[in-house]
């Protein structure tokens, strides 16, 4: 094995190695032929690291995750799940997999505990340690409090947690695989879900969860993979991507329907200058070289002076998300 996905030679080997993995559906493509759900996807993933799988509806997250759970054979590449082929050898592979699909609900019927009991059992975990999985699981999730409750009864982000602890429920986890983790959650509910994931990780688990939320891979990942088509555009840290972009900030002028006549006057100078990336009847966006430099701090002043409302931010993922995958309305 070499190149960039190799194992580091005294390196652990990773929990995830996916190589030139690809998925042609032969049925509903968009003149009726095969469709192309995934392309050419590299990916590593070590112990104790979170990548967020970031893209739009339809960009191929599912189709990626099916596939690296051993649930959706690829049509081309391969991957190994702790060093074992999910496709040669799946029974094996599957032993250090936790995953929870999109859209999926806990039994609702069981109180939590029996829940995370029954699935252990199921997962082969040993009767000698069955109870100190079950506990450690509770404390990890942080349902301990909760463990006697009929599933039910429980709010979106318990039920949330229950999922997260069914999947832990095996006697050797090594990659967690979330789809769309946070969907559907009210804010606070989301956040204790990610501090679910935050102990995971702290807990030396591989995580790889999707989502179509920049704020939630901001927030969670280690690393950022941007799918756009079926394929890996970008990859890194947050801080990587961000610098990938050609310009360091951007100025947002607000109400720009309703500017005097010397406003708009201003802003339309402002067009010479710097490069506009979205232009709608209120609001404009241009992409300044550097939000903090004196120069254009002033312009922010002069603008003010004019009337116009105007602020200056530095670059986010947001932007190199756009960038990749288009306008901001491909976000809803
Ligand atoms: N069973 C299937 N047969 C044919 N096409 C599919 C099937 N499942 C998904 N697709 C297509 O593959 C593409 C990627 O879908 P998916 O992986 O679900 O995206 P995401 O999870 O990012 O929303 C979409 O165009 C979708 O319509
Ligand atoms: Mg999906």
């Amino acid at each position: 094995m070499s190149g960039p996905l190799a194992p580091t030679p005294s390196g652990p080997a990773p929990v995830l190695l996916a190589r030139g993995v690809g998925k042609v559906y032969q049925s509903r493509g968009a003149a009726g032929g095969p469709r192309v759900a995934n392309h050419d996807l590299h990916l590593r993933l070590d112990a104790g690291e979170v990548v967020a799988l970031l893209g739009p509806n339809g960009a191929g997250k599912t189709t990626f995750l099916r596939q690296v759970a051993g649930q959706l054979l690829p049509t081309s590449g391969s991957i190994v799940v702790a060093g074992v082929d999910i496709v040669a050898e799946p029974l094996e592979a599957k032993r250090f997999l936790s995953v929870i699909p999109q859209e999926c609900q806990p039994m609702q019927e069981l109180t939590v505990e029996e829940q995370i009991r029954g699935f252990a059992r199921l997962k082969g975990v040993p009767a000698a340690s069955l109870d100190a999985t079950v506990e450690e699981i509770l404390r990890d999730v942080g349902l301990v409090a909760e463990r006697g409750q009929i599933v039910r009864e429980l709010s979106g982000g318990f039920k949330r947690r229950v999922l997260i602890a069914v999947a832990m429920a095996s006697a050797t986890p090594r990659l967690m695989l979330l789809d769309e983790p946070t969907t559907g959650l009210d804010p606070e509910a989301r956040r204790q879900v990610w501090s679910v994931i935050r102990g995971l990780r702290r807990r030396g688990l591989g995580i790889l969860l999707t989502t179509h939320y920049i704020e939630e891979a901001e927030i969670l990942a280690d690393r950022v993979v941007i799918i756009s088509g079926g394929r890996f555009t970008v990859s890194g840290t947050v801080e990587e991507i961000r610098n990938r972009l050609p310009y360091r900030g951007r100025l947002i002028v607000l109400r720009a329907d309703r500017l005097t006549a010397a406003g708009a006057e201003a802003v339309r100078a402002l067009e010479t200058r710097w490069r506009v990336t979205l232009r709608e009847p209120s609001t404009i966006w241009f992409e300044v070289p550097d939000p903090f430099d004196r120069d254009t701090v002033g312009e922010l002043a002069r603008l003010a002076s004019l009337g116009v409302q105007a602020s200056l931010r530095p670059v986010s993922l947001e932007d190199a998300y756009l960038t990749v995958v288009g306008t901001p309305e491909a976000l809803v």
